[in-house]
């Protein structure tokens, strides 16, 4: 692997495809120890970031499951100038579910404060966080990460789904951000 290019950056190869596919088994065996044998779990994935994850996620899953997506949407209220997020794209009665929320990466936690706000007023059994990436150098929130795959350092990373200005989701392998532009 060598170094990559994606607008007027540069990125140097962090985490094999082999790695990946070892801390999302990590996870999958995890979580699976904590689901009841006879309980559907509702794995909900957000996007767009997480699509590659999920996708990996649920073919290790072994037993039955079901899996939605949810994404943070961002507009502009029309009588004020305010940026309004919101969870939209869930259809599902989520009464009395297992839900198990997956992330790609959990930064400065405030779309993980999103989710906890959306699902306040849902009924739902338990709620899980499980992210495949953690920087805990720059997370500050108190809310709880029941699972992580693995902790990273502050630097921008791209591949598997996550992006650099809408760039670089479709490498297998995740890449970070360099300075040294050699
Ligand atoms: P938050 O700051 O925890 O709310 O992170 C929000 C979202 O920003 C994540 O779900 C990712 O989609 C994106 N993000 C955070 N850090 C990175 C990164 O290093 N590379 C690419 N996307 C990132
Ligand atoms: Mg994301």
């Amino acid at each position: 692997m060598s170094k990559i290019k994606l607008q007027n950056l540069y990125f140097t190869p962090y985490i094999t495809e082999e790695e990946i596919s070892t801390i999302v088994s990590s996870l999958v065996h995890k979580i699976s120890l904590d689901i009841d044998e006879n309980e559907i779990p509702l794995f909900i994935g957000v996007l767009n970031g997480s699509f590659l994850f999920a996708a990996d996620f649920i073919r290790k899953y072994k037993h039955n499951c079901e899996i939605s997506f949810v994404k943070l949407s961002s507009y502009k209220g029309t009588t004020s100038s305010y940026t309004v997020n919101e969870l939209i794209g869930i259809n599902e009665d989520v009464t009395g579910r297992t839900v198990i929320i997956l992330e790609d990466i959990i930064d400065t936690g405030t779309t993980l404060h999103k989710i906890y706000d959306f699902f306040k007023e849902k009924k739902v059994k338990q709620l899980k966080i499980a992210t495949l990436f953690f920087k805990p150098d720059v997370y500050k929130k108190e809310l709880p990460i029941d699972y992580i795959g693995k902790n990273i350092d502050d630097k921008f990373i791209v591949g598997y789904g996550l992006d650099y200005n809408g760039l670089g989701r479709n490498l297998p392998a995740i890449y970070q951000l360099t300075t040294d532009i050699k």
